[in-house]
């Protein structure tokens, strides 16, 4: 896992729109706010930016469709608790604007299967089915769709999403070369936590793995969970001496703990004078602490749903005020009437 920043930061010039979506599976977690959220909150102070909760992707896993709903306003009330701010930012679910999935069908004209079929994500979700929906092939031009709608110059993503926006940016490309010159072709933002790492100190933290620790998690839960996490396997006795490099639990202290106390954590993991409860027990009270304000204001809008509704409102308002804007032209060149839409 990467120290915080140290992946990199990409400078993108002030005043590049950005996009980023995110799959709604429901209230964020550590991973989600170290690899993106925290983030997208500080993208804002210098760009316009576009935050996209994308339940029409969501639909190529299994999920349910009685749970999909909630997981969208779920995550919402994450964007909005860590501080992704209305006012500033558009901040909307996919499927509220109609324009994402009628680009996506257009783009399909000038994408090459094979170089979906090159997608390490497709080449990984589909060795596990037995029949592969077309969908999952076709899931990074929908999220080509997404970027280009909005125009946008600059994209925040993980490591593990750069393969789709290379794609993106060939598919600005191909449709520019066949259609005239209209789409930029979108940078990645790096700078990012990079991959955080699951309780279990293996896999990616990830929503369906179980290996999360809920960002808006009360006081006690995040303990709860915090105190399965595994530390480094080579210390089996308190009196083990540890090693904080190995151990995802320091991983995750250098991201919410006080700097200050870092080298006396870590030096007292090597000495072996301090237990791995008790060190799992500080970090636990350091996320704690540190989402104190977003676990206020997540409260404040679960009190009030129609509030939640209204921002999501307006976001869609905003972002369809674009994309209509966008696919006009883009129907006009491409010869398509779309007559009777906006
Ligand atoms: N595929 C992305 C993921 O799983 C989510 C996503 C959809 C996205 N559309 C996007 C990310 C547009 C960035 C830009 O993480």
């Amino acid at each position: 896992m990467g120290d915080e920043m140290s992946t990199g930061e990409t400078t993108v010039p002030k005043g590049v729109r950005v996009f980023s979506g995110m799959q709604p599976s429901g209230e964020a977690h550590l991973g989600n706010y170290l690899g993106a959220l925290r983030q997208w909150v500080s993208l804002q102070d210098e760009h316009e930016c576009f935050f996209c909760i994308v339940d029409q992707h969501a639909i190529m896993g299994n999920v349910a469709p009685d749970e999909l709903p909630e997981r969208v306003l779920d995550l919402a009330v994450s964007f909005l608790a860590v501080g992704l701010d209305p006012e500033r930012s558009t901040i909307f679910v996919q499927s509220d604007v109609p324009e994402h999935t009628e680009l996506a069908w257009l783009f399909n004209a000038v994408t090459p299967v094979g170089n979906l079929e090159r997608m390490t994500q497709y080449k990984d979700k589909s060795a596990e089915l037995e029949s592969i929906p077309s969908g999952l092939l076709n899931y990074p031009i929908l999220q080509a769709a997404d970027i280009l709608l909005y125009r946008a110059g600059a994209v925040p993503v993980g490591e593990d999403q750069l393969q789709h926006l290379e794609l993106t940016r060939e598919i600005a490309r191909r449709w520019n070369a066949r259609y005239g010159e209209f789409f930029p072709e979108p940078e990645a933002i790096r700078g990012g936590a990079g991959r955080i790492l699951g309780l279990d100190g293996k896999a990616k933290m990830s929503k369906s793995l179980g290996n999360t620790v809920g960002i808006l998690a009360e006081p006690d839960e995040v303990w709860d969970r915090v105190r399965t996490a595994v530390t480094d396997p080579q210390r089996i006795r308190r009196d083990d001496p540890g090693r904080p490099e190995v151990c995802n639990v320091f991983s995750l202290h250098r991201h919410f703990t006080d700097p200050d106390r870092i080298p006396d954590i870590a030096g007292q993991c090597r000495a072996a004078t301090r237990g791995c409860v008790d060190c799992k027990r500080i970090l636990a009270d350091s996320i704690a602490d540190h989402f104190e304000e977003a676990r206020e204001r997540a409260a404040e809008l679960r009190a009030s749903p129609d509030l939640l509704r209204e921002i999501l409102d307006q976001g869609a308002r905003r972002a369809r005020t674009e994309a209509r804007a966008t696919l006009k032209e883009v129907r006009e060149r491409m010869g398509i009437r779309g007559r009777g839409r906006g």
